[in-house]
């Protein structure tokens, strides 16, 4: 999973690529390299960087060559280790083609057996050098360069985006893509395209989304676009009003801890815009339209939700079962949902991770919903299951952070969260936009079903409101405490426990999720009623337990009992519970005490003092906070 840009055209392409390259770190930041066709003696001339941090700043201060077509890609390792070698672009012997890739090719081990046999050979340990060689003999066998295209794609087994560049066409970008998204910036006089339109939003916001199967010839004034049976495709560009405004720190020393601060904002913002979502009426399901769309206020609540996510009233009535896909954090937020809509709908609800669900058995059931859960709306396990589901023509919404994805143009329908953009490779203010939505939407249902009052509907809103509240605030109240005393205090051991019950458990995977992505710091999450069945062994005094509290009082009662095992056995204990929680507080270690909100929002309520207590152990350790090690924030490969 990589970032690629591409430009072609009147300019110089060099600081368009870089800088472009630079917007696309999320998606991988082992190793960086850029290629074009040198203008000087117009043949390929490239430089790659590999390893440390920051690579793509290191290639902009090495690269001083420079072309009128050009292209630029950062690296997420998967076949081959992180090394200058594996950087790519790639090249066929002759160094006359250049690739840059985002996907894997899985047949690649047997291309490279056959290719090594024929004669060629390899530079890297990738799967994406096999394609330039390719290439380069379907070239020299094929008499024009579309039938060598079309015929590429017959040998290539996996999910791609190439980009090409060929001496022997110095005015055409050559685009294949299949299953990786790829999109084309049409410009006056030069064209760029980008696994992500925020890589040239700045240059045209006249785009095309390229469809799958597809092969794309780009020259300065033109696009060609062909399927894999080699049809002209037509095309009709797509106005995106979506700007990339320049991201920075706001003074912040870390994304991490700016995106913390802005919860509170990012949520007022997401459930001011489900408020009012009754009053959009533009076209549905039309990605472009929403990016624009600006919320005007409403006292009532209509249909247009419903239509927003592809439903009616009478389905949500009729609903027997909601399944829920995601990945990673999204799949925490999703099985914190999962009691929003069991608990307020009455609604039987499933949560999947989409690694998992595309290789468990189909039952398609009348009445189901698939929602989608994703940041990005781009995560490769999460967009195929989406695929796999639209296939088998079940319903289908997306709820993503990013309006002009993929997954919300694929899915039936869509409802975006209002986060604003998310840099830091840890995700923060994404999963709490995505605990309010799934909250807000769950309330809904429950209202249209008459299983909640319109009162109580207007009450869950404001629950909302206060979680976000005490979300901001309970971190001012900590701030010193956790800086000065209890990060560095914390940061000096090597594992942890986490455990929640209820509502709580979920939310204590994401608090360890998030201590061990970013501090590399072991971390292991249980439901505290399964303590007893075997990680209770790992209790010690070198094993700080961190447990959530709920305020549902009869699950509480049974996390008191849990704490009270832990320190029975001599266990650290690190709580993060509420107001006029004694029973607990008096037996901690450690105690954060948050004011109370609606049961269901504790862990909303919560999130932002657990990312800031993580971030600051995080940031004694002097660890690179925003892009930890082998992560990327995108995860466009399986
Ligand atoms: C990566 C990111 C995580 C994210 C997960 C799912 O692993 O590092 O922060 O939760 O992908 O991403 P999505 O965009 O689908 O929410």
């Amino acid at each position: 999973m990589c970032g690629i840009i591409a430009y072609i055209g009147k300019r110089l392409c060099r600081n368009i690529v870089l800088e472009g390259l630079s917007r696309l770190e999320y998606r991988g930041y082992d190793s960086a390299g850029f290629v074009c066709i040198d203008n000087n003696h117009k043949h390929l001339s490239f430089h790659k960087e590999a390893g440390g941090i920051a690579p793509v700043q290191r290639l902009s201060e090495a690269v001083k060559f420079d072309g009128y077509a050009g292209m630029g890609h950062t690296r997420w390792a998967t076949h081959g280790i992180v090394d200058q070698r594996n950087a790519h672009p790639h090249f066929n012997c002759k160094k006359s083609i250049a690739v840059v890739h985002n996907g894997i090719v899985e047949s690649y081990e047997e291309l490279r057996q056959e290719l090594i046999h024929r004669g060629h050979v390899f530079s890297s340990t990738t799967d994406t050098e096999v394609v330039a060689h390719l290439l380069s003999d379907l070239i020299d066998h094929h008499s024009d360069l579309k039938s060598a295209l079309l015929d590429l794609t017959k040998h290539i087994r996996g999910a791609y985006a190439f980009i090409f560049l060929v001496e022997q066409y110095p005015e055409t970008l050559i685009v294949v893509r299949h299953r990786s998204p790829m999109v084309v910036g049409l410009g006056d006089g030069e064209n760029f395209v980008a696994s992500d339109f925020i890589a040239f939003s700045d240059k045209t916001n006249k785009v095309v989304f390229l469809p799958d199967d597809s092969i794309a010839l780009l020259s300065k004034d033109a696009l060609e676009l062909y399927s894999f049976e080699g049809k002209a495709l037509p095309y009709s560009p797509q106005q995106i009003d979506q700007t990339y405004s320049d991201i920075d720190k706001d003074g912040f020393e870390h994304f991490m801890l700016k995106e913390i601060y802005e919860q509170k904002r990012a949520i007022n913002r997401t459930i001011a815009f489900c408020k009012v979502i009754g009053s959009y009426n533009d076209e549905v399901g039309n990605p472009s339209s929403d990016i624009t769309l600006q919320p005007h206020p409403a006292t009532e609540y209509n249909d247009s939700v419903w239509r927003q996510i592809g439903l009616t009233k009478d389905k949500v009535k009729n609903l027997r079962y909601i399944n829920i896909i995601s990945a990673g954090t999204s799949w925490h937020a999703s099985r914190i949902a999962q009691f929003f809509f069991e608990h307020l709908c009455g609604i039987p609800t499933r949560v999947y991770l989409a690694s998992e669900f595309r290789y468990m058995p189909f039952f398609t059931e009348p009445n189901s919903i698939y929602i989608m859960v994703s940041q990005s709306g781009e995560t490769a396990d999460t967009l195929e299951a989406l695929r796999l589901i639209n296939s088998l023509e079940q319903h289908t919404i997306a709820i993503t952070n990013v309006a002009s994805s993929t997954m919300v143009r694929e899915a039936s329908g869509f409802l975006p969260m209002q986060a604003g953009p998310e840099i830091s490779v840890a995700s923060t203010k994404a999963f709490s936009t995505q605990v309010a939505t799934m909250y807000w939407l769950a309330n809904r249902m429950a209202l249209e079903r008459g299983t909640i009052t319109a009162e109580q509907m207007h009450t869950s809103e404001e629950d909302l409101f206060i979680a976000a509240e005490i979300l901001e605030a309970s971190i001012e109240i900590y701030k010193f405490k956790i800086m000065q005393e209890l990060a560095p205090r914390y940061a000096r051991y090597d594992r942890f426990i986490f455990l929640g019950r209820h509502v709580s458990y979920p939310f204590a995977m994401e608090a360890a999720l998030k201590l061990k992505e970013i501090s590399y710091i072991f971390a292991q999450c249980y439901p505290a009623g399964e303590l007893k069945h075997g990680p209770i062994a790992l209790i010690d005094e070198k094993t700080p337990a961190v447990l959530f509290s709920v305020l549902d009082e009869l699950i509480y009662r049974k996390l008191v009992s849990n704490a009270q095992s832990v320190k029975a056995r001599k266990g650290h204990l690190i709580v993060f519970a509420f107001e006029g929680q004694h029973e607990l507080i008096d037996i901690a270690d450690c105690a954060f005490i948050l004011p109370r909100v609606a049961p269901l929002l504790a862990p909303l309520a919560m999130a932002g003092l657990m990312q800031f207590f993580v971030y600051h152990i995080t940031r004694q350790l002097g660890l690179p906070i925003d892009k930890p090690r082998n992560l990327a924030k995108s995860v466009t490969v399986e």
